[in-house]
């Protein structure tokens, strides 16, 4: 049994009523567990989707300058960070050349990883065009640049999009090296 369906065995009506109103008068959920969470430094990440969800992110995944992968994040307990949508990862490979100097530290060998929530309306980030270099949100049409640490290219959306530190673990496996730049999801700024 995963650590979601352990906690969830083990809470009893009464237990999902107090934890009800705690949600409702904090704004949180009282049980978030680490799977709610965002992701964190010492994370791995791993594939999010396809025929090989769950393997490792490596280099090798995105060998080619062009290529996005979709990724979520795992704890050094081994328990998938995807309780959230925020916790939406998108890795894109550009030329290091072309990375902004004050994200070149968050990235390696090109790849950047940014979150995958569209900062207008909260879509999720599913376009992306190598020749322009512009990730893009096919709700309203918004682009950002991921080399840029995710500036907005086009409107409406305002707010860039998150980056997410990466560092190089064993047998170049992209590991989590910090929180995302600013929280993720819709916002002005
Ligand atoms: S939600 Fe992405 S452009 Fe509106």
């Amino acid at each position: 049994m995963d650590q979601r369906g352990k906690r969830a065995g083990g809470v009893d009506r009464r237990s999902v009523v107090a934890g009800a109103v705690a949600c409702c008068a904090t704004g949180r959920a009282a049980w978030a567990g680490p799977e709610d969470a965002l992701p964190q430094k010492g994370d791995r990440l791993v594939l999010g989707d396809g025929a090989q969800a769950g393997q490792a992110v490596t280099l090798a995944s995105l060998a080619e300058e062009g290529t996005l992968v979709e990724a979520v994040a795992v704890d050094p307990a081994g328990i998938k960070r995807d309780g959230s949508r925020f916790s939406k990862i998108i890795l894109v490979r550009v030329a290091p050349g072309d990375i902004a100097e004050e994200i070149r530290p968050h990235t390696v060998e090109g790849v950047v990883a940014l979150s995958g929530v569209c900062t207008h309306q909260g879509c999720t980030i599913s376009g992306w065009n190598h020749e322009d270099r512009k990730l893009s949100c096919f709700c309203h049409h918004s682009e950002f640049l991921p080399a840029e640490g995710g500036r907005v290219a086009k409107g409406p959306a305002r707010k860039r999009l998150p980056v997410l530190p990466l560092a190089r673990g064993e047998g170049g496996a992209l590991m989590v090296a910090g929180s995302f730049t600013s929280k993720p999801g819709p916002g002005t700024a």
